[in-house]
């Protein structure tokens, strides 16, 4: 017979505790409810990615977790714990474990690529290294994304934006952070870079060991890069499932979205498909 001793027992007992757990999340705008009881739990060391039409509340509820927007209701935690309880300087510490590449990048303008990808070590609080190994580990950084020493020195404003994009990938994984956020990490790059990218995300979670959220568009990189797979619609997840099973979920609103059709229960005739409260 097996016998599980006290220490495995927590082991096993905090294995099955999500690396993120989210519990009625809700945020409204004014009159305009976007995220209106968002449940869902982010397994550790797993990908997963999130889909759903456009103005749905994925970027908004990137930014809730992050900590840039706060919701009206709901629980966030970390590793169970809540960080819209916790104290401030908690909250920090636990928020730097996260890496985000922002939908638009969003590098400083007025600072050079190399500085952008520092900015991202420094804010892991990975600065014990000095200078000249901060930047070393900026140019792997770089090369990792698939771009050369010769853009360090350039400013965001001189590169294309699938090349901005391929910074703010390098900023986001600066100082190896154990939880991923990529928001349409492939979206304006090219087939052969968005697959260079899907596999750089892959590595992150398979050799690393992280724990990656992402959202895309791109079904080939959903399938690619996810193990778990949830849809949001209607300010609420209301499916989720392997990443495998995406394009056969056999859910009439997840079909239609992942096939791209015209017919079904996701209205089209406004760009507020899913939006409970409509604007
Ligand atoms: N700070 C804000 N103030 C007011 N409205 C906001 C704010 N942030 C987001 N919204 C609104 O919330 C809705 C959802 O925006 P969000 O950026 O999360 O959409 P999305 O699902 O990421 O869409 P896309 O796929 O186009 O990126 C939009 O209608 C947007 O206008
Ligand atoms: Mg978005």
């Amino acid at each position: 017979m097996m016998t599980v001793s006290p220490s495995s027992r927590q082991d096993m007992m905090t294995d099955q505790q999500p690396r993120l757990r989210i519990r009625g999340l809700k945020k409204s705008f004014g009159d305009r409810t976007i995220l209106n009881g968002i449940d869902l739990d982010i397994p550790a060391g797993k990908s997963t990615v999130i889909i759903g039409g456009s103005g749905n509340g994925k970027s908004l509820l990137l930014r809730c977790i992050l900590g840039l927007i706060e919701p009206d209701e709901g629980i966030i935690e970390i590793d169970g714990e809540n960080i819209l309880e916790t104290s401030r300087s908690r909250r920090e510490t636990l928020l730097k474990r996260i890496g985000m590449l922002f939908q638009n990048a969003a590098l400083f303008d007025s600072m050079s690529v190399l500085d952008n990808i520092l900015f991202g070590l420094r804010a892991k609080g990975k600065n014990r290294k000095n200078r000249a190994e901060q930047e070393q580990e900026a140019l792997h950084l770089l090369s990792q994304v698939g771009l050369g020493a010769h853009v360090a020195p350039l400013n965001p404003a001189e590169l294309s934006g699938g090349m901005q994009k391929r910074v703010g990938l390098a900023r986001a994984l600066a100082g190896q952070p154990d939880i991923l956020f990529f928001d349409e990490p492939t979206t304006g790059l090219d087939p052969i870079m968005s697959a260079v990218i899907d596999g750089l995300i892959s590595d992150c979670v398979t050799w690393l060991g992280s724990t990656a959220l992402t959202i895309t568009h791109d079904m080939t990189s959903a399938t690619r890069i996810g193990d778990h797979a949830a849809m949001l619609y209607g300010g609420k997840i209301i499916w989720q499932g392997p990443a495998s099973t995406l394009m056969d979920s056999g859910n009439p609103i997840v079909d239609q979205f992942t096939h791209g059709r015209r017919e079904g229960p996701i209205p089209t005739s406004s760009m507020t498909a899913g939006s409970p409260a409509g604007h």
